[in-house]
């Protein structure tokens, strides 16, 4: 790789130790006795320069490709923005494919289930993760014409998926992740809600029930509602919503799983209707996608925009826009895994930037994640992120042409490059590697403690905690191993009030809390959903469980998780140890 010659203002980039681990292990290009062939420095510049294409056939001489690629590498050798891990493993590789999002039909048929199946496994492949809908599928024990038999189910054909991505484990980088929907209106669904209760199965699937409003409304009304046989149309039979809710509410007490779509507030949001409805998310549910579509997701780092104890919005635009141009790119040079994704894709060139480190900016701010200044402020932020997003793709559709399906007399808004913009992930790897919060959460812990050899125990403090602490002059060896024993930087007297609120974490901050942050974000700028979970102590009821879900679908989200701390001996999809 070239030697980059980097802008006079761009400082050399110090990682942490667990970002070069993750990264020696998983990201760096290696030779093939396993040693790395790059640095952080090269691996930006090998992204850039293949988002950036010497040989690109679109216009890119807008900015100009030297340009444009000097901005991709900064922004992202800076830590400023990081796409998804497929880009940072796969751009200007043979692999090629970008996307971590996928959503791919599901028929009722044989050929249609096991077409799913190999799509899902070639997906994998490369790195993506897939969301099936599983409502077209014929319930279990409905007939089978051509055998004159009877139908195994969704649940049974689930599975099968399940098996196939425990076989193919994404490449050896990462593991296989899916979701798998069903509509709280299909027959099979009190197996369906119940079929992770045993947690040694379906543990590459995320589940989810994809809720809708008439249900909603059943809920409130304590009545019954259809179950409808996707095959035909035709009303099964009823059950009563309330006793539906409780069991959904029950297992997800229990262990966490499934989490609730709201499906019809999806799809009211769907800015292209006519190619078709929202059936299902990808694995972590920020992302709704058509069948055949996926989606290149990229997050900014907000930990990184704050100037004399303010938000840098000129700084904050300017990266914005290289990264809609950045996530834009991607979509010409992404090699997709099938025709019908490619082709799909190309119609409605989605794109997902989203934020991480949300509760950096906030601990820098000395502003509580918990607090009406910390959600106002985060909804502003991420307003200004969607508004100069859309600013820029409209720019671009002026440049290069609005997305094909764009068509002005159904669409109802002005043209633009990618018929969705935002969205805010998960970034389980990617944080780390950025070394701040994931995606919109706030921080997990303050203080760990690491048992090493010899009985030796190691400190590792939150960086911005050890600095204001020392700052401040309030820091101790022995108020960090307090801290590191009792969980929580709450209720030691030796720690400002102002800071304990700052620096409070998942466990510490009310569930009421979580939903109303993901909620104010939701209705904020956020066009496609958000990977959040809501935290809920041990000691939470079913009620509480409820109570979240509830408010989350009065407040706007489009679908929720929960998490009651201690409910579930490994989390498929746990945020921290997500790769
Ligand atoms: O941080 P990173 O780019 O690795 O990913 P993320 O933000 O934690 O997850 C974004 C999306 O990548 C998820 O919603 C999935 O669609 C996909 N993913 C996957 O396919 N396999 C994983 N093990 C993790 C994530």
């Amino acid at each position: 790789y070239k030697e980059v010659i980097m802008a006079p203002d761009v400082m050399e980039q110090v990682l942490t130790t667990t970002a070069e681990t993750v990264l020696a292990r998983r990201y760096y290009l290696k030779d093939d006795a396993g040693n790395s062939l790059e640095d952080w420095k090269a691996l930006a510049h090998r992204v850039a320069e293949a988002v950036a294409p010497e040989d690109a056939t679109g216009k890119n001489e807008v900015t100009g490709i030297k340009q444009l690629r000097d901005d991709f590498f900064t922004m992202i050798y800076q830590l400023d923005f990081l796409p998804n891990s497929p880009c940072l493993m796969n751009a200007g590789t043979e692999i090629g494919q970008l996307s971590a999002c996928f959503v791919l039909p599901v028929e009722d048929s044989m050929d249609g289930i096991f077409t799913a199946i190999r799509n899902g496994a070639l997906v994998h492949k490369t790195g993506g993760g897939t969301g099936y809908s599983f409502s077209r599928i014929r319930a279990c024990n409905a007939s089978v014409k051509s055998t004159h038999g009877v139908a195994s189910g969704p649940l049974s054909f689930a599975a099968v998926f399940d098996a196939a991505t425990e076989t193919i484990k994404q490449g050896g980088k990462r593991r296989g992740a899916n979701m798998g929907v069903l509509r709280v209106d299909h027959p099979d669904i009190m197996a369906f809600i119940s079929a992770k209760e045993d947690q040694d199965k379906f543990n590459n699937f995320n589940f989810s029930v994809a809720i809708t409003d008439l249900f909603m409304a059943a809920l409130e009304a304590d009545k019954e509602y259809d179950l409808i046989e996707p095959s035909t149309g035709e009303v099964m039979g009823q059950l009563n919503a309330v006793e539906v809710f409780a069991k959904i509410v029950d297992l997800a007490w229990h262990n966490g799983e499934p989490g609730v779509l709201f499906i019809d507030a999806a799809n009211r949001d769907n800015t292209t209707p006519q190619l078709g409805d929202f059936e299902a998310t990808n694995p972590c549910g920020e992302q709704w996608l058509l069948p055949y579509e996926s989606c290149n997701l990229g997050s900014i780092n907000l930990g990184n925009f704050v100037k004399n104890d303010e938000v840098d919005y000129s700084r904050l635009g300017q990266i914005v826009k290289t990264a809609t141009c950045f996530l834009d790119n991607v979509i010409d040079c992404n090699v997709f895994p099938i025709p019908e994704i490619g082709e799909m894709t190309l119609k409605t060139r989605k794109i997902g930037l989203g934020i991480m480190g949300l509760h950096d900016l906030l601990i820098q701010l000395a502003i509580p994640y918990g607090s009406e200044e910390g959600r106002l402020l985060a909804a502003e932020v991420m307003q200004f992120i969607r508004d100069r997003c859309e600013e820029q793709s409209r720019k671009l559709a002026e440049e290069k042409g609005a997305f094909p399906a764009y068509d002005a007399e159904i669409n109802l808004y002005p043209a633009r490059r990618n018929a969705a913009l935002t969205s805010i992930q998960p970034t389980g790897t990617v944080s780390m590697i950025a070394d701040c919060a994931s995606g919109c959460e706030p921080y997990f812990s303050i203080v760990m403690m690491k048992h090493v050899m010899d009985g030796d125990r190691l400190l590792m403090v939150n960086k911005h905690f050890e600095k204001i602490a020392r700052e401040q002059g309030f820091y101790s060896d022995d108020l960090m191993v307090k801290v590191a024993e009792s969980g929580t930087v709450v209720g030691h007297a030796e720690i400002p009030e102002k800071w304990q609120e700052a620096f409070r974490t998942a466990q510490d901050i009310s569930p009421e809390d979580h939903i109303r942050m993901q909620a104010i974000l939701q209705n904020s700028g956020v066009d496609s959903s958000i990977s959040k979970t809501i935290n809920l102590p041990k000691t939470a009821t079913r009620e509480d469980v409820k109570y979240s879900y509830i408010s989350g679908y009065k407040l706007g989200c489009k679908g929720l998780t929960v998490y009651r701390d201690g409910s579930r001996d490994d989390q498929v999809l746990n945020t921290t140890e997500q790769s």
